[in-house]
């Protein structure tokens, strides 16, 4: 099975998504979770993830030098031996220091599409300029803002959502659903590949 490292700062729904996809959905029989982790020790998800059975880790980021804090996250991750690294609403911009030992294997969610808004507040932003329609989108992460190949994209429709608690509850759907069913799809293609070269 493929080892899922979970990387959050705060609520957790896209981790839990992922757990419940490893136990019962998508990805059962294809991958478990090594560890979740966080830079924040007291995110909610946090605990969420412990209740789930999950080993959990956390290194707090606050004050901290971001290729020193990246380096040293890295170094933690590497325990767990991930062949993935997913963030599920991870906040936080990876440095090269990150990056480097899993590049090719850094996923991404992003509530909007990564080529008309990157960065923070993306349902903020959708609502706010009244979409009609938004995209969520799954990529592999690089070293910029929200650039990195697309894997998956999936429309929300925002037609006749008038509050911005609509518009996420709405957007949270699509993302609940599309990463655990992208991730699937990553598994089995590098499982393919792995059995055409042996
Ligand atoms: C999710 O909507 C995720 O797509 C977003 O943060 C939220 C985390 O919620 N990520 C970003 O905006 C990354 N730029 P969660 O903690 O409940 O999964």
């Amino acid at each position: 099975k493929a080892r899922l490292a979970i990387l959050l700062s705060g609520r957790g729904s896209n981790m839990l998504s992922l757990v419940q996809a490893t136990k019962t959905g998508a990805l059962h029989g294809l991958a478990e979770v090594a560890v979740v982790f966080s830079n924040q020790p007291d995110a909610p998800g946090l605990a969420l993830a412990a209740a789930q059975g999950c080993p959990v880790a956390s290194l707090p980021s606050q004050g901290r030098k971001r290729e020193a804090f990246d380096a040293e996250a890295a170094a933690l991750l590497q325990q767990y031996a991930p062949d993935f690294v997913v963030l599920a609403g991870y906040m936080r911009i990876l440095s090269p220091a990150f990056i480097q030992p899993f590049a090719g294997r850094i996923l991404n969610i992003h509530p909007a599409d990564t080529h008309q808004h990157q960065g923070l507040h993306a349902y903020e932003w959708a609502f706010d300029n009244k979409l009609a329609e938004t995209k969520i989108t799954v990529h592999l992460v690089d070293e910029g803002l929200d650039t990195g190949p697309i894997l998956a994209q999936e429309p929300v429709d925002l037609r006749g959502a008038d509050t911005l608690a609509e518009v996420e509850r709405r957007g949270l759907a699509v993302e609940h659903r599309l990463y655990a069913q992208t991730l699937a799809e990553l598994i089995k293609k590098a499982r393919h590949a792995e059995r055409s070269q042996a």
